[in-house]
């Protein structure tokens, strides 16, 4: 019988959000020599978080042109209505925030419907315990250790036990080797490993690895995350 394909493996997912968007192009191929396992495309819509960024367009733009994992995460209200757009405009995973959709379980089956995986993200201050019965329906949870809306802010430590209560619920329901944990914000080379350490699998990193519009920085930032984290697997 063949064995379920464990798709939990550790993956470093750089955000494009603190990204020179006028060198974006060379910027993401800079990230992908580096090593980086596919892209965070972080889409605002100036309501649900108080800042504005791009659409499903700007996602077909970098996924027409790159051959790499796309994970959308949407910072959106109303998600539901949005997500065949960002399917068909190339997303590999969207990610719906667990406070914007009253109805998750119809939300996460579209998005498993339209062959994307399906991910739901929680807040700093929404307990990963409200995911209980939504969690054999996903593919991976999102776990914010920031406030969404901006990159460059300071990682919020409350986080690393909220992972390893996120992972201890997905071994008490056999769901380990099949739903990744993500994490996402504040995540530096200082930090990264302890994010490793509580069970993260899906690494974002944004303002780490954008610091600079040189993409030979960009590629050594990228570099240096993905050598940290190749340690884990
Ligand atoms: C914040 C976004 C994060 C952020 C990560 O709302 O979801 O992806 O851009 O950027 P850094 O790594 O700079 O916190
Ligand atoms: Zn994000």
């Amino acid at each position: 019988m063949e064995t379920i394909k464990v798709m939990v493996e550790k993956r470093l997912l750089p955000s494009i959000l603190n990204a020179d968007f006028w060198k974006l192009g060379e910027l993401v191929e800079a990230t992908l020599r580096g090593g980086a396992d596919g892209l965070h495309m972080d889409v605002m819509d100036g309501h649900f978080v108080p800042n504005l960024t791009f659409g499903a367009s700007v996602v077909g733009a970098v996924s027409r042109r790159v051959n790499t994992f796309i994970d959308s995460h949407l910072m959106i209200e109303n998600p539901t209505a949005y997500i065949p757009e960002f399917v068909k405009n190339g997303s590999n995973a969207v990610s719906v925030h667990w406070e914007t959709e009253r109805h998750l379980h119809r939300t996460v089956s579209l998005i498993k419907e339209l062959d994307s995986q399906a991910g739901v993200v929680v807040n700093p201050a929404t307990p990963v315990e409200f995911l209980r019965d939504i969690l054999p329906f996903v593919d991976y949870v999102l776990v914010m250790s920031v406030n969404p809306g901006f990159g460059g802010q300071k990682f919020i430590p409350t986080a690393l036990g909220k992972i390893e209560r996120l992972k201890n619920l997905l071994v008490e329901l056999g769901l380990e080797d099949r739903v990744a944990v993500e994490v996402d914000g504040g995540i530096k080379l200082h930090n990264v490993e302890d994010v490793l350490k509580a069970g993260a699998d899906w690494i974002v990193v944004g303002s780490a690895i954008f610091s600079s519009d040189d993409p030979v920085e960009v590629e050594d930032n990228t570099k240096r995350f993905k050598e940290i984290i190749s340690k884990y697997t």
